[in-house]
């Protein structure tokens, strides 16, 4: 029968040899000694399995012991040889100097102004999911698969998502739009809400176009929404946000989810010199969006707009290249 390991014997052994040694470098010679990978007390402790049964619980206990009793010894035996460092104290109200705050980033500025501006007009926050379905991101916004509007927008799909039925593939959303209808989904009328986020198109990039970029939508819907309400708000917003000298122009344009449709443009004086800008689209819900998330259009209008928190900031800031903005570059963003 295999004999048990003599665990207070290799500890009254090693601690011997450790209260000899004279050098934080023999303090670790007896480290590896006996509890290196071949070390004294591990090879003792791995003959535990060769014990019979009945045996080995008790020995167990008695060697995991030994183990720690010899890395407490160890470790006092090795703070003799270290010098302690003495604690750097540290005055927590001294001003800084040297040293410049941060800030937040001019789009989340501008967003959070806008969450403002139209809280007080009565509008909430809503979120909605960043990778998104083909039905809430397009078919459920009248753009069947099919649809020649989808080509300015059809984006690259999740891989792995193409299922039979088009509208269950996934991809980036390529606007914030997909949230009205999740919104209509599940709440009744009337409604006011606003709808910040990142969204991502297979985009030429130039000085005012991002294949990433942040979009704000908004959704009124109720019993007498008029586009002359949709203008009031829209130019409230800019006004408010940019100047009273700010002005906004609604050209003809086509949404397949709305009708009519709009194109915005807007001006501020400071910024380029008072060159239009484009900051978005808008328009009046389209019946066929109301009726499909089960809203009756005879008795329900309303207006919907995506603007450009990105494009705003551009004007708040005199900002000329969009793309600025998303670059991780410090010396841009202490500008602001
Ligand atoms: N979703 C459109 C876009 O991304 C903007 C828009 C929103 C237009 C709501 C009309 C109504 O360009």
């Amino acid at each position: 029968m295999p004999a048990q390991p003599a665990f207070e014997k290799i500890l009254a052994e090693a601690s011997s040899r450790l209260g000899a040694a004279s050098r934080l470098a023999e303090v670790e010679e007896l480290r590896i000694r006996y509890l290196g990978r071949k070390g004294v007390l591990t090879e003792a402790l791995r003959s535990l399995k060769t014990l019979p049964p009945a045996q080995r619980r008790a020995a167990g206990q008695a060697g995991n012991a030994a183990k720690q009793a010899l890395e407490g010894q160890l470790f006092a035996a090795a703070a003799r040889f270290t010098t302690p460092q003495p604690v750097r104290s540290v005055d927590v109200t001294v001003p800084l100097h040297d040293h410049q705050p941060g800030h937040l980033h001019p789009i989340s500025l501008v967003l959070a102004e806008l969450e403002e501006i139209f809280g007080s007009l009565g509008f909430s926050v809503v979120e909605g999911p960043e990778v998104e379905d083909a039905w809430h991101n397009f078919e459920a916004l009248n753009m069947g698969s099919d649809h020649p509007a989808r080509d300015m927008q059809d984006t690259f799909y999740v891989k792995g998502s193409d299922r039979p039925k088009g509208e269950f593939r996934i991809l980036p959303r390529t606007h914030t739009s997909g949230v009205q209808i999740r919104t209509m989904e599940t709440e009744e009328p009337p409604l006011r809400i606003i709808v910040p986020g990142r969204v991502y198109r297979n985009e030429a990039e130039d000085a005012t176009h991002g294949a990433v970029f942040h979009q704000l939508e908004g959704l009124m819907v109720d019993q007498a929404t008029s586009f002359a309400d949709l203008k009031g708000i829209l130019l409230t917003m800019a006004q408010r946000l940019l100047g009273a000298d700010t002005k906004l122009r609604f050209r003809p344009s086509f949404f397949p989810y709305t009708e009519p449709s709009a194109e915005i443009d807007m001006s501020a004086p400071n910024v380029r010199d008072g060159a239009w800008i484009e900051l978005g689209g808008a328009g009046m819900v389209h019946p066929d969006v109301l009726e499909r998330v089960g809203y009756d259009p005879d008795v329900f209008q309303g207006f919907a707009f995506g603007i450009g928190p990105g494009r705003l900031a551009m004007l708040k800031y005199g900002i000329q290249d969009l793309r600025e903005l998303y670059k991780p570059d410090i010396r841009i963003m202490e500008q602001f």
